[in-house]
């Protein structure tokens, strides 16, 4: 099985191979993938996890383009029964993992400009700066477009879509403010350390319950109301719609660049949040 796996994956794209590994084997490999070759920036979520669960532990992956044909069912390479597609409430919901380290970028910004500790200026804009791009005009805009017309068009938790695209814009003014008052090299006065504290407590205090309240309800509904094919259809709009804007390294590189904040403010490593 683990040979068919490595084959079929790999026949559009000779001469890469990738083999992912539950133990980090190399330094630079990210998320437990060891390498055999380069790793090429360009693997996207759905191809990460459409693989074959059977060759969990031992499997190769390559990427060799932004989306390769799809070969239809019954010849070699169709996707089998077994695979595990990602759905779009997955995908909105890791997108909400990247909102929500970012609101730990802005809570550990917070905590720094308000004792005097090391500046937080250039984390806190950059964090602000992936909250436009990756959270407000890609994130939110697929919400908006996608997925609260249909649960509108249904009649399903109109009163929440109301207020949750009434969020979106507030959000969008409290990001304008952060970003305004975090660029340029200026060291920051008091009033101004004051109003960027208080504008990154509102927009967490608003964004905790919204995408708490968008995953354990409104995603969750989504699929009430969407037919099994359109379902998947939008599945790939959304991967498409994602490297787009974001290249080949897509969801990935987001990621990446958050971690890179976090290591610039000491608060990537996850055990220092750990009980003693
Ligand atoms: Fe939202
Ligand atoms: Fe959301």
């Amino acid at each position: 099985m683990r040979e068919e796996v490595q084959r079929r994956i790999s026949d559009g794209c000779p001469g890469r191979l990738y083999r992912r590994s539950p133990i980090p084997m190399m330094g630079t490999a990210k998320k437990g993938v060891a390498v055999t070759e380069q790793m090429p920036p360009a693997v996207g979520r759905r191809q990460l996890l459409g693989i074959s669960i059977s060759a969990a532990g031992g499997i190769a992956i390559s990427a060799c383009g932004s989306s390769p044909p799809k070969p239809s069912p019954g010849q070699p390479g169709a996707p089998s029964a077994e695979e595990v597609p990602v759905t779009p409430p997955e995908d909105l919901m890791r997108e909400h993992g990247v909102l929500k380290r970012v609101l730990l970028i802005y809570r550990e910004g917070i905590r720094r400009l308000q004792t005097g500790d090391q500046d937080p200026t250039q984390a806190v804009n950059s964090g602000a700066g992936i909250i436009r791009s990756f959270i407000e005009d890609y994130h939110e805009h697929l919400e908006e477009q996608y997925v609260f017309p249909k649960l509108e068009q249904a009649g399903k938790l109109t009163d929440i879509t109301t207020v949750l695209r009434t969020q979106h814009q507030r959000g969008r003014v409290l990001t304008d403010r952060v970003l305004a008052a975090t660029t340029g090299a200026a060291a920051l006065d008091q009033p101004t350390r004051q109003a960027l504290v208080q504008n990154m407590l509102a927009f967490i205090r608003m964004y905790e319950p919204h995408e708490a309240r968008e995953d354990t309800v409104v995603f969750p509904a989504l699929r009430d109301v969407v037919p099994a094919k359109e379902f998947r259809d939008l599945a790939e709009t959304f991967e498409d719609e994602e490297h787009r804007r974001f290249g080949q390294a897509g969801f990935q590189g987001v990621v990446d660049k958050v971690a890179d904040i976090e290591k610039s403010l000491d608060i990537y490593d996850l055990s220092q949040f750990t009980p003693t």
